[in-house]
């Protein structure tokens, strides 16, 4: 069935189970009844976990099924998602706990607490108002990790107007692209931002995206790096000026709990990228639900660091939504973990007792490289629970990041969600779990999902197949942004008949009936926990004048998880040049490839390697069969090629890579 990368069987051999220890279990803040309370009445579970939040008015419906696969959470409630995040502290008497330690990569501070927060936010809200944006419209954003980014997600959100964060490192095209898709009236930006101690432009950037955009009224600009940019009279605007002289007082008003909060935009199986829709009620709830009970969050005395940007799903959840809403004091960090050294990261959790660290497996086996030495130089003993996200974590970084840096005691939470999922789906609950490295376990208590076969039927133990999650969850997607036929497509089709939401991944049950996840079974990459298709990177490779065709493969990559593997025919007169040009011929016009991918999606999107070769692999229908690449980009023996139109193009492949024609 699945195409799976055979290295991630070896996950299933490990058979290690860490209990908590009894001093964690007794003062955890999840316990095992957890289970059975929400399979006896999982909408009266969920309705217990609203009641976290404040809510204007209380809902009359907890859950609204009836137009799936659109749900809506509970009906006819009425909240502000920012006066949750941030005023009801202020309100609490917690208006002086510090809401965000922010540490800038040069070296400059800022605390920030919620009173201070409060006023910021408003102010944003305000100035937003004064520019007439009003609840529906949208707004984009692309900055770095300065705190300016968080005041402008929550002031859209106490004013309902809908946020689509662009993660910085994305190219102009594709700032563009996610601009147009979603008519956004405004975009929010810095002048530059400090990348591995150096500034780097970002204003410029946004300059080249928006040359023409229609939607874009305004361009905000917050000063970070001091740097000099171009300021287009009549549209741009600076964040200081806007803002700064702004009153502090701003009255939320109540939304419905299905009113929209967000945008995000993620990689599909085709070239274009997904405006995953989220609203605001049942997202609100089970981001703070599994904040709370997946990290052991306890408000007021933890210290509380993710390390995600907030230009991805887990920023958006677990750095704003889910800690702000249970008056999380965090850590917010600007830059890269080696700089200007490799333990940064260690330094950081060390000055600011941080006690709940939230990372991705590649930063980890990125840990492991850089050696032991480096973490045992700092005092880490404040660390009580480790989390993990974003691609499945191999047993040894699992029991690295247990030993190195959890001391052999800190529970650690291997989670599995989506951009899609908005919250943490599958998890242990590190009070009440016996984990297992390298598996994510179980659906948290009011979550369901199954391993199934491709009739949909459940696997049993020991099997493998697809993950589903059998019944809707609060903090759901609602839709793709303009496109609902597209939503029904992908997520509601393959399992169709018994109502399934298809995740895209591959997993496995244990004896035990634990999941594992195993990686994605569609054409969707994921390079450091980052999401990339392999049609968008083809299609920025044919854009270029020298490619005649292009496929493109997610190998196993020891650090990363998987590496871009591009393999591209080229044009009648570039592949005469290349062959009489020699090797620094075919390296000049490889890096020039993977530059244009860089500049057309972003330098996450980078090919680690690109092979230049006269034919492709494909089915007697046309279809690429990326199987096969992936068996030679994973240096494996080719699996088997009776499908193939023309069987003797592998053999042409493999004999043209080893003579480098
Ligand atoms: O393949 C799964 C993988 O990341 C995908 C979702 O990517 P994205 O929407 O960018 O969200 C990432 C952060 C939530 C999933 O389909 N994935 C995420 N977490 C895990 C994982 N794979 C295995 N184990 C995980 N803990």
């Amino acid at each position: 069935m699945t195409e799976q990368s055979p290295a991630l069987d070896n996950l299933l051999t490990e058979s290690r189970t860490f209990p908590p220890s009894e001093a964690f279990s007794a003062q955890a803040n999840a316990t095992a009844d957890f289970y059975a309370e929400a399979d006896a009445d999982r909408e009266a579970f969920w309705a217990k976990q609203a009641d976290r939040l404040h809510w204007d008015t209380k809902w009359s419906q907890v859950l609204d099924w009836t137009n799936a696969p659109v749900a809506k959470w509970f009906v006819g409630g009425k909240l502000n998602v920012a006066y949750n995040c941030v005023d009801r502290h202020v309100d609490g008497g917690h208006g002086d706990q510090v809401a965000i330690h922010w540490v800038g990569e040069p070296g400059d501070n800022r605390d920030i607490t919620y009173a201070q927060l409060k006023d910021e936010v408003s102010k944003a809200a305000n100035a937003f108002e004064s520019l007439g944006l009003t609840a529906g419209d949208r707004v984009a954003i692309q900055m770095p990790m300065v705190p300016e980014a968080i005041f402008a997600m929550l002031a859209c959100a106490r004013i309902g107007v809908l946020h689509s964060v662009v993660f910085g490192g994305f190219s102009p095209t594709a700032l563009r692209s996610r601009v147009d898709d979603q008519a956004a009236r405004i975009v929010i930006t810095t002048d530059g931002q400090y990348r591995r101690g150096k500034a780097a432009p970002m204003k410029v950037n946004v300059d080249e995206a928006l040359e023409g955009a229609e939607s874009v009224e305004k361009v905000i600009v917050v000063r970070r790096t001091g740097d000099e940019v171009p300021i287009t009279e009549g549209r741009d605007l600076w964040w200081h000026e806007l803002v700064d002289g702004q009153s502090a007082e701003h009255a939320p008003q109540a939304f419905d709990s299905e009113h929209p909060l967000f945008i995000l935009y993620t990689s599909g199986t085709t070239g274009k990228p997904k405006g995953i829709l989220h609203t605001s009620g049942g997202y609100l709830t089970q981001a703070a639900y599994t904040h709370h009970n997946v990290f052991d969050h306890k408000a007021g005395e933890d210290v509380y660091w993710c390390t995600a940007d907030i230009g991805w799903i887990t920023g958006h959840t677990y750095i704003v939504y889910g800690p702000l809403a249970n008056r999380t004091t965090q850590v917010v960090y600007e830059g890269t973990p080696n700089t200007p050294h490799e333990g940064r990261h260690w330094e950081i959790v060390q000055q600011h007792k941080v006690s709940i660290y939230y990372t991705a497996p590649t930063l980890i086996r990125t840990f492991m490289k850089w050696g032991n030495e480096i973490p045992e130089k700092y005092d880490l003993s404040s660390l009580r629970v480790l989390g993990s996200v974003g691609e499945p974590i191999n047993p040894e970084a699992w029991i690295w990041y247990r030993e190195n840096v959890g001391a052999n005691s800190a529970p650690i939470v291997d989670t599995w969600w989506q951009t899609e999922t908005g919250g943490i789906m599958i998890s242990p609950l590190p009070g009440v779990t016996a984990t297992k490295p390298g598996s994510a376990q179980k659906a948290l208590p009011g979550i369901s999902a199954k391993v199934v076969d491709d009739q949909g039927v459940e696997v049993g133990k020991g099997g493998g197949g697809y993950l589903v999650l059998d019944k809707p969850w609060p903090g759901m997607l609602r839709g793709i942004w303009g496109d609902e036929e597209r939503f029904r497509d992908t997520y509601w089709s393959r399992f169709r008949d018994q109502g399934y939401y298809f995740a895209g991944d591959g997993a496995k049950y244990d004896a035990d009936g634990d999941v594992w996840l195993l990686g994605r079974v569609d054409d969707v990459m994921n390079v450091s926990g980052h999401r990339i298709s392999t049609t968008e990177v083809e299609s920025a490779l044919v854009s270029h004048p020298t490619v005649a065709e292009a496929a493109v493969v997610g190998a196993t990559d020891p650090t990363t998880g998987q590496g871009i593997v591009a393999f591209v025919i080229l044009r009648g007169n570039a592949a005469a040049t290349l062959k009489s040009g020699g090797d620094s011929a075919g390296q000049d016009a490889v890096q020039e490839l993977r530059n244009h991918v860089a500049k057309e999606i972003g330098p996450i999107a980078k090919p680690r390697q690109i092979l230049v070769v006269q034919e492709l692999p494909k089915t007697r229908s046309g279809k690429i069969m990326r199987r096969l690449l992936r068996d030679v980009a994973e240096n494996r023996q080719v699996g088997d090629v009776t499908t193939l139109a023309d069987s003797s193009v592998m053999d042409l492949i493999s004999t043209g890579l080893k003579t480098g024609k």
